[in-house]
């Protein structure tokens, strides 16, 4: 059972505001009410099962009851706006070191940051933003298949999850936390850049991005700064994709 007392028992952070519901629509459209209500941050909200959740480029997060993680952590990021940008690859390498450091299994990446184990997606991260008058808060929303064993049939094929079932999920939600807290700390320096290359499943290969319906294909060949994909085309030129659009095939 996931308890607000069990998660702050394994978090470094002990005055991080957590709350934990049953049931919600999506974690990260409760973080994006409180913070119109001017809920105060930091602050971190994790549901047992969520009836809408939400994933990127309007697709939704399949989020079962007592067998998945589904957080949204919400922070008030300082200055520099790419920072921002950067945090959903920072996001994906804190939950990576995350998985790593509770179970035996090593975490890949596809950009932008989707987690593989054994070549199946096991989570999601899906960053917004929000304005209310003078002030901005990030929300940085992650599903984790903890040991989610059916999944509907149109992602079968892709889905996995991290165990059959002998994972603690407070600690590891905690550890995600903590690892996402320290990330954010350092994100004007990049450090975690490093890692989310040694992690990248699509460095090095031939991909295809869909961007505003049209396919094409390139070679994956860096990550800049800000967690962008360079990639080179067959024409030799070269494009920086950033993760809003893009749809991405390995
Ligand atoms: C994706 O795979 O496209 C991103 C999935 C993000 C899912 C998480 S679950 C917690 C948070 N609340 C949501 O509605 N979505 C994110």
């Amino acid at each position: 059972m996931l308890s607000v007392d069990a998660i702050k028992s394994f978090l470094k952070n002990d005055s991080l505001n957590v709350m934990v519901f049953d049931e919600l629509d999506s974690t990260n459209s409760e973080a994006k009410r409180k913070a119109k209500q001017d809920f105060s941050a930091p602050f971190l909200i994790l549901a047992d099962s969520q009836t809408n959740g939400r994933g990127r480029l309007g697709r939704s997060f399949y989020s079962p009851s007592a067998t998945g993680i589904y957080l949204s952590y919400v922070y008030v990021p300082d200055g520099e706006i790419a920072s921002v940008v950067a945090v959903t690859s920072a996001a994906a390498v804190a939950v990576s070191r995350a998985i790593e450091s509770v179970t035996s299994k090593s975490a890949k990446i596809k950009w932008v940051n989707d987690i593989y184990i054994d070549g199946k997606k096991v989570c999601g991260i899906l960053c917004e933003a929000v304005t209310t008058g003078a002030s901005s808060v990030v929300i940085v929303g992650i599903g984790i298949n903890v040991s989610t064993v059916y999944f509907p049939n149109e992602l079968s094929e892709k889905a996995g999850s991290l165990s059959s079932g002998d994972i603690n999920r407070n600690r590891l939600a905690a550890e995600v936390v903590n690892q996402l807290e320290a990330v954010i700390e350092g994100l004007s320096t990049r450090d975690f850049i490093n890692d989310y290359k040694e992690r990248s499943l699509v460095l090095g290969k031939q991909v295809t991005y869909i961007k505003n319906g049209e396919e094409t294909v390139a070679e994956a060949v860096d990550i800049d700064r800000d967690g962008g994909l360079i990639v080179t085309l067959s024409d030799g030129s070269i494009n920086t994709l950033n993760s809003g659009e893009i749809s991405l095939k390995i």
